[in-house]
């Protein structure tokens, strides 16, 4: 029989998404935060994706965005459908989550 170290290699095996590569198959999966302030990122988000990433995630999916006004199914829902000058802040705020966690690779 196999040790359980070796038949679980894979999940250390990197692995390609779309365009992208993930260093290993562990997904930190999407989950409501009650982070938002504003129903917007926070460096509080930036912070947690971060713990995420340093700890080995090797794709981390973020909380849903409400992409219509009619849809606010929580208080603290990021809401994703706003005007430009919100998309352009959400955007710079995915970004900044996007750039702590590629410097663990994920
Ligand atoms: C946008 C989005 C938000 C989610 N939010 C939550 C959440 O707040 N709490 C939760 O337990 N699961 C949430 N889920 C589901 C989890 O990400 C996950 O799929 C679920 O816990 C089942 O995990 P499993 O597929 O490993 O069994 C969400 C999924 C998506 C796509």
């Amino acid at each position: 029989m196999s040790k359980p170290q070796d038949r679980h290699a894979g999940l250390c095996a990197p692995l390609s998404l779309g365009g992208k590569t993930a260093p290993n198959r562990f997904v930190f999966a999407a989950h409501q935060t009650n982070f938002a302030t504003h129903n917007r990122f926070t460096e509080r988000h930036v912070a947690y994706y971060e713990t995420r990433a340093a700890g080995g995630a090797g794709t981390i999916v973020l909380e849903g965005s409400v992409v219509h006004p009619s849809d606010w199914p929580y208080e603290y829902a990021i809401f994703g459908y706003e005007t430009a000058w919100w998309t352009v802040i959400a955007k710079s705020q995915m970004r900044c989550i996007a750039t702590v966690c590629w410097r663990w690779r994920t």
